[in-house]
């Protein structure tokens, strides 16, 4: 859904935020701009495609409105923060769409101002995996890989054994790395 030129903004760029560049660089979007608390992440970000990376903070609206000229196209957050979530509409142009991605704790309620939605032709969705239909997208995705177009094997900071993985949680929850696989 995304077209070649349009900007996106990428709030959280773990795992899944990284593949969500993966994708934006994949399709030609300009610029796309990562968005993480953590250098290490905001790093690894632009090695996947970001044009710009910038640290969280109460300056994000504003720098993400002067990199984009008024607003992105696209914003997408990946994290399931609820105050991250509902930043997602100041992030956007007029028409702009708000991707729902990181999944927030089920009793959580998020709000947004209705007002501004309807004024701003704001649309707001939702994206399971990507939206993905396997029997269509997953061979697509492989020859993409093969192609060397998908570069998924960055996405693995780290091979560990069972023993480690403590050390690992601990890691991802410091914001480090972007995954580490546990080999058998
Ligand atoms: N919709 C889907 O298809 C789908 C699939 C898998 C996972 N998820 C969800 O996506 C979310 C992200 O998953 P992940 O594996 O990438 O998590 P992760 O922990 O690897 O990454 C989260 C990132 O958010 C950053 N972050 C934390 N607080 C922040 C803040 N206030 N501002 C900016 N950045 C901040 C962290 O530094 C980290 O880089 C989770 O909610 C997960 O459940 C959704």
């Amino acid at each position: 859904m995304v077209a070649a030129g349009q900007s996106a903004v990428v709030v959280g760029t773990g795992g899944v935020g990284l593949s969500i560049i993966m994708g934006l660089n994949l399709v030609g979007a300009t610029p796309i701009i990562a968005v993480d608390l953590s250098e290490e992440k905001l790093a690894i970000a632009k090695r996947f495609g970001a044009t710009h990376t910038v640290t969280a903070g109460p300056t994000t609206e504003q720098t993400i409105r002067e990199i984009t000229g008024g607003g992105a196209d696209y914003a997408f957050e990946a994290i399931g923060r609820k105050e991250t979530i509902e930043s997602l509409p100041g992030l956007l142009v007029r028409g702009g769409t708000a991707v729902l991605v990181g999944l927030p704790p089920a009793d959580e309620t998020i709000n947004f101002d209705g007002l501004a939605l309807a004024e701003g032709g704001i649309r707001i969705v939702g994206s399971n995996y990507g939206s993905t239909v396997p029997g269509r997208d997953f061979p697509r995705l492989a020859e993409l890989y093969l192609a060397g177009k998908l570069p998924v094997d960055e996405l693995i900071s780290d091979r560990i054994s069972l023993d480690d993985v403590n050390e690992a949680f601990d890691a991802m929850r410091r914001g480090e790395r972007a995954r580490s696989v546990i080999v058998f």
